[in-house]
């Protein structure tokens, strides 16, 4: 079957987010297919530039290619998590990044293609890595994991209310012959799974929690927001898109607490500029339109938060 192109989520939000200045310097830290990157190269004077990152190889090949093509590309491979490291291993000096976009989770060739695991629609091996010469395989990881463990992965992750029964059933099928391929679990976990949601495939939570979890997507999120505010330049802006209640949850919590500033006794008044905060948040949540929804399903999920690191120019949105 043909892989379908990659459509970006929320792309004229994204764009205006960012508000690209022509010969700044902007990161991707998400590359995929390139589609939010090809816009905002769109804006971009022959002085701007963009760094683009992936940890998927196909991904980077891509990014490669386009680099090839445009001097004002640099693709770097590697996990986002390791930003501080990927940006040093390019000297991108600290404080020069005028904008930073993270478009997370999966993007649709990884989906499509059958060979890299992610899908219960398409039989391939049992991998899901985004990274394969990284970390285990689902296929490692479900062969020696503990029951318990799998249910709290799915239920956290899946937010899957079948988890004990699919963790069971899991475990059960694993003694007799170990899971190899997609095809094979979500036909067990389809087995286990008792009342079935119209419209989706039983075991869509199963995967999504397993792939989350195999790529420590929430970890990676959490560890790179800190890095990516403090290379930002002043008046640079963030911008994330999510598409778990979960990450959403830890943008939100750390945009907050960035734009808040430094932590002081509830008791002790004082001003607000000695509170010291190292961004502002900038417009409100963003959610796709039922027109995008419908254009592309993907985007049902989708949720986008912007800050912008302090000390440049007023709030302009
Ligand atoms: C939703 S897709 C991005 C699509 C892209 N914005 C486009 O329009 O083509 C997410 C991409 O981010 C990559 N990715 C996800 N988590 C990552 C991480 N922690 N580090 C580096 N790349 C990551 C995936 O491999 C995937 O290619």
């Amino acid at each position: 079957m043909p892989t379908k192109k990659h459509v970006p989520v929320l792309l004229e939000q994204t764009l205006r987010l960012l508000r690209i200045k022509e010969d700044g310097l902007y990161v991707d830290a998400t590359f995929g297919r390139g589609g939010h990157s090809s816009e905002i190269l769109k804006r971009l004077s022959p002085q701007g530039q963009l760094i683009v990152i992936d940890r998927d190889p196909e991904a980077i090949d891509a990014a490669r290619a386009l680099s090839n093509n445009d001097a004002r590309v640099s693709a770097v491979a590697g996990a986002f998590a390791d930003l501080g490291d990927l940006l040093d291993s390019i000297d991108v000096p600290s404080g020069s990044i005028d904008g930073m976009l993270f478009d997370l989770g999966v993007s649709s060739p990884q989906l499509d293609d059958a060979h890299r695991g992610f899908s219960f629609m398409r039989d391939g091996p049992l991998d899901m890595r985004m990274d394969p010469d990284n970390g285990q395989s689902v296929a490692e990881w479900i062969s020696q994991v503990t029951e318990r463990e799998l249910v709290t992965v799915i239920a956290r992750l899946g937010e899957e209310k079948f988890s004990r029964r699919i963790a069971r059933a899991i475990v059960a099928r694993r003694s007799t012959a170990a899971f190899e391929t997609t095809a094979d679990l979500a036909s067990v976990v389809d087995a286990a799974v008792p009342f079935k949601e119209p419209g989706r495939h039983p075991a869509t939570k199963t995967f999504q929690a397993l792939r989350m979890y195999i790529n420590d997507e929430l970890g990676q999120l959490e560890r790179v927001l800190p890095v990516a505010v403090d290379r930002l330049a002043a008046g640079g802006r963030l911008v994330v898109i999510s598409f778990h209640s979960l990450e959403d949850r830890i943008v939100k919590r750390f945009f907050r607490d960035a734009s808040r500033g430094d932590p002081h006794p509830p008791d002790m008044p004082v001003r607000a500029d000695e509170l010291n905060p190292d961004v502002r948040k900038i417009g409100k949540l963003v959610r796709p339109t039922i027109a995008e929804t419908e254009d592309n399903p993907r985007a049902r999920s989708s949720r986008l938060r912007c800050v912008e690191k302090i000390g440049g120019e007023a709030c302009v949105q």
